[in-house]
């Protein structure tokens, strides 16, 4: 039955990662993994994460299985952390209603919420069609082409590709149809670092209230742009003005719980008895795919968002991962300035968050990893995480090297 079964390629970034593991060169450097690394080049438990994990072992605990949308106090601050205390106080409730109404359910992380987000979509919302920028995470088109929506593409970047083209964008978007999806980054576009700025998230809120699109916010990164807060402007901009919406987040980048799969995705509706059936209905889909979520990183989350000091904690290491990237922006910036003085690469310091679209092709990633052992995405993006005080100066001059 087996032998018909052709092979699938290697997943773009996990087959590079096996590469770069297998790789003997001491000096090699990973820029290709989308993963936060300190200084030393590892990928640290977070302090907050750790003494939530203490807290949490002391404690009688049970391992008996979760709700299917989760522990009912986490999905409570999830709502809270991405629609704010006016739109969403903290509450246990599965609908939450102020001036908008709301349901979240816990997922195993951000990939399992943008899932069950394209399943309703297919299956309860009547879209056939989903728009995702022109350059996009990888994942997203195998995960909305395995649920069957048509995609199509939006245009994001300038002639250069490493820019908005903001009108381009808008113009794209001409040709939607009531009822697709639209699928925005909310913050730190992957793979390009480039985002909205308020004033752009505000008319494109126009074009999708005007044509009646239905967004899914994927919301990988918040705190990795300005600060937990500013990051959610996008989402709750569009929700004060009565957009209904989707918005899956993931709690791997930002409290570096990536193994622990957790994440949530919460509707916004424009009445709580949708709420209630659009959660019923995240209910069933999850029950079909994976059943249950996983406990331990949803405790965590659940432990430090509760508790006011252990949450403050969180968004002081939160913030110094982000300026650690600032500042190796723009030494990256420097430097590469230094060696090619006419060249323009101030890009780097306004692309945000961990990724950045260096503006590298295909050969020349592919010639940065055979001759330099430095490895990026073939699609060119880079992530300034991996950089740090020992590998950046040879980084800079092989890119330069390269792009000559
Ligand atoms: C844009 C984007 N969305 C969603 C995800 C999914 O995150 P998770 O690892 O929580 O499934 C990622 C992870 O890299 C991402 O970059």
């Amino acid at each position: 039955m087996f032998e018909t079964t052709p092979l699938n390629p290697p997943d773009a970034i996990f087959g590079l990662i096996e590469e770069f593991k297998k790789d003997p060169r001491k000096d090699k450097v990973n820029l290709s993994v989308g993963v936060y690394q300190d200084e030393a080049g590892t990928t640290p438990i977070m302090k907050c994460v750790g003494n939530a994990e203490k807290v949490l072992l002391e404690q009688a605990g049970s391992k008996s299985y979760l709700p299917i949308d989760g522990i009912p106090g986490y999905n409570g601050l999830i709502g809270n952390l991405i629609l704010g205390d006016e739109l969403c106080p903290v509450s246990t409730q599965p609908v939450r209603s102020t001036s908008i109404h709301s349901a979240t359910a816990q997922t195993p992380g951000g990939t399992a919420a943008l899932r069950v987000a394209g399943d309703l979509m297919k299956q309860n919302l009547g879209s056939k069609t989903i728009w995702m920028s022109n350059l996009t995470w990888a994942n997203h088109t195998q995960i909305y082409s395995a649920v069957e929506l048509e995609i199509k593409n939006y245009d994001y970047l300038d002639d250069r590709g490493t820019g908005l083209d903001f009108g381009k964008m808008m113009s794209s978007l001409d040709s939607a149809q009531p009822g697709d999806a639209l699928l925005l980054h909310t913050v730190c576009h992957n793979p390009t670092g480039v985002d909205l700025g308020r004033e752009q998230w505000q008319q494109l809120t126009e074009l999708i209230l005007d044509k009646a699109l239905f967004p899914i916010f994927d919301f990988a990164y918040q705190g990795f742009g300005d600060d937990i807060e500013s990051d959610a402007f996008p989402i709750r901009n569009f929700c004060t003005q009565g957009g209904e919406a989707f918005i899956c987040n993931s709690f791997s980048k930002n409290f570096g719980l990536y193994a622990e799969r957790v994440g949530g995705i919460t509707a916004v509706t424009s009445s709580a008895d949708s709420a209630k059936a659009i959660l019923s209905q995240i209910k069933r889909v999850i029950r079909a795919s994976y059943s249950n979520p996983p406990l331990h990183g949803a405790a965590i989350v659940n432990k430090v968002l509760g508790d006011q000091t252990m949450r403050s904690d969180w968004v002081t290491e939160l913030a110094s991962m982000r300026d650690r990237i600032k500042q190796l922006r723009s030494e990256f910036v420097r430097l590469v300035n230094s060696i090619i003085p006419d060249g323009d690469y101030e890009y780097v310091n306004h692309q945000r968050g961990m990724f950045s679209y260096s503006g590298l092709s295909r050969d020349q990633a592919e010639r940065l990893k055979s001759e330099y052992g430095i490895y990026a995405l073939r699609s060119g993006r880079i992530n300034i995480a991996g950089l740090n005080s020992s590998n950046i100066k040879r980084v800079c001059t092989a890119i330069a090297e390269v792009m000559k």
